[in-house]
């Protein structure tokens, strides 16, 4: 049976009688507007906990001004259906108030450094503070074991498992596979702004990723010829415009000169069809 909570006190009542018979606690956030991708992360925390909550939140802090926080694809009914069969125990769908008692621009704000300014926080520069600030308040909502984030949004879970670690939040992070459609195109709420031409279009970010696979996997070792690949690749769209390619350490995202034998390299694309900005990434070694 799928309980719905609005409020913080109810999720922490329907936690704790939980926790009191045993059960692990698993946490998956999002932001609603669900897709197979974020089933498949409600089912991978499902297997590893006794009780799954998830959360639907648009949380307004990790949006710029000029992005797309009013016209972000709301869809409730829809996503409570999805979470019934994902097997979820639990949906917390607070209101903005909930989250942030004294308004968004008076709340206190958790800032993971570098991390949150590299890549996507060059274009996105509050992005990052955003996330980290509504993860550590539903973390401490919820209180899980564990909570699964998606490897989709790399450098997010990278900051997300920072975070926890300087500040001894004791959670347990766990990072899900990217979900992909038939055609590679990694699934997104944002996929739904995009029309034919730019959806046919838009597979051009997997494909980039493959064709750099492929390069390191034929020896491929300069990180600039990698960097050539993924832009042309991408540029060969023309309703494309790339943001960044990049080819980084996969721990530290800093760009790397050389793919060396033994280092995890992450090659890490965002770009814009029309107004729909996507992101992908892919590992370049194991
Ligand atoms: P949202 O974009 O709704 O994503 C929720 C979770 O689903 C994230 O961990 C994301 O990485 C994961 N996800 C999205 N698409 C995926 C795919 N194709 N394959 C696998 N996992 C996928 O990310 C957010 O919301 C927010 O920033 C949030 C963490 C909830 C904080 O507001």
């Amino acid at each position: 049976m799928l309980e719905t909570a609005t409020s913080i006190p109810a999720v922490r009542a329907a936690v704790a009688a939980a926790r009191a018979e045993g059960r692990v606690i698993g946490f998956v956030p999002t932001m609603g507007a669900l897709h197979e991708g974020h089933v498949r992360l409600m089912e991978h925390c499902r297997d590893r906990s006794g009780f799954t909550v998830a959360s639907i939140f648009v949380n307004p802090t990790q949006f710029g001004p000029s992005e797309d926080f009013d016209r972000y694809p709301r869809a409730l009914e829809d996503d409570l259906d999805k979470c019934r069969e994902a097997g979820v125990d639990l949906v917390f769908t607070p209101s903005r108030a909930e989250v942030y008692p004294r308004g968004e621009s008076a709340s206190t704000f958790v800032e993971v450094p570098v991390l949150s300014r590299v890549l996507e926080g060059v274009v996105r520069p509050t992005h990052f503070r955003g996330v980290a600030t509504v993860v550590l308040s539903l973390l401490n909502i919820v209180r899980p074991d564990l909570a699964v984030f998606g490897r989709k949004d790399y450098q997010q879970q990278l900051l997300i498992r920072r975070m926890v670690e300087d500040l001894h939040l004791g959670v347990e992070i766990e990072t899900a596979p990217t979900v992909r459609e038939a055609d590679g195109l990694a699934m997104s709420s944002r996929n739904r702004y995009l029309d034919p031409d730019q959806r046919r279009a838009a597979t051009v970010l997997f494909r980039a990723l493959e064709a750099a696979r492929r390069l390191v996997g034929d020896g491929e070792r300069d990180a600039d010829r990698i960097r050539q690949i993924l832009r042309s690749t991408i540029e060969s769209e023309k309703t494309a415009r790339l943001e960044y390619a990049a080819v980084a350490d996969a721990e530290t995202l800093e760009e790397l000169g050389e793919v060396a034998p033994g280092r995890a390299v992450v090659a890490l694309l965002a770009a814009r069809f029309g107004t729909t900005r996507l992101i992908d990434n892919a590992r370049l070694t194991e």
